[in-house]
């Protein structure tokens, strides 16, 4: 199947920050990837689902925290796989707070930089944020934490709102048909009911309300 040649794909792993409602949010992240050097752009595709989505759109701006291979599973276990609306999730984890509300992680972190978006392409679950760096961390500590090393060495997984899950193997997701033309969708990714209702049969045009469950 395409979507298992997709595990073969290398990424960084990352805190991205942004100014909450009443308190800084952060979430993990491993798709922040640098587009140019001239002029120096950066992406980061967030869930919409995610309140880090949220508060980037609200304050036009995020910060990105580098997490090294010191960088305490605790750290990425309570970034990412909790989210910001239950509670303070910075509360436990060494943080410091830019004068632009945005939080920057201090948790043996290599380095981190402060974005501005200029950009955003909505897909159906992820906004792809595309921002120029204006600010940073003068030098890089310590060896940056691929996401294989946090998947093979620190045996870590990727929750739902990560664009790396994949459901686990016993998980049975529902198959729905279209009643205009019969496709069949069956994505093992997102199951039917999580697609937003503006979501369309992508063989025929019709509206989400006409597809039925398949028996
Ligand atoms: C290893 C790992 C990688 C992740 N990568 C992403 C990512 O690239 N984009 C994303 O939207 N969520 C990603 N997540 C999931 C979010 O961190 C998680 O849903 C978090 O609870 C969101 O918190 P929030 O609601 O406060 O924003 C990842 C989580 C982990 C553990």
């Amino acid at each position: 199947m395409y979507d298992k040649i997709l595990t073969s794909l290398s990424y960084g792993m990352f805190a991205v920050g942004a100014k909450g409602i009443t308190a800084p949010n952060a979430c993990i992240a491993n798709t922040v990837i640098q587009i140019s050097s001239y002029p120096m752009t950066v992406a980061v595709s967030i869930n919409h689902s995610n309140f880090t989505n949220e508060c980037i759109k609200r304050s036009g701006e995020f910060t990105v925290s580098v997490l090294s291979e010191n960088t305490s599973g605790a750290v990425i276990g309570a970034l990412g796989f909790t989210s910001g609306r239950d509670g303070n999730k910075l509360n436990n984890v060494r943080h410091k707070i830019l004068r632009e509300g945005a939080p920057v992680i201090q948790e043996d972190i290599c380095c981190w930089f402060l974005c501005k978006v200029v950009n955003t392409v909505e897909t159906v679950t992820h906004t792809i944020f595309i921002a120029e760096p204006v600010a940073g961390s003068e030098t890089i500590k310590g060896k940056p934490m691929t996401y294989d090393f946090y998947i093979n060495s620190i045996k870590g997984k990727s929750p739902k709102f990560a664009p790396t899950y994949i459901p686990e193997e016993e998980e049975v997701l529902d198959k729905y048909t279209c009643t205009i033309c019969k496709y069949e969708y069956s994505n093992s990714l997102i199951p039917f009911t999580e697609l937003p209702d503006s979501w369309i049969c992508p063989i025929c045009g019709a509206p989400k309300s006409v597809f039925r469950k398949s028996d």
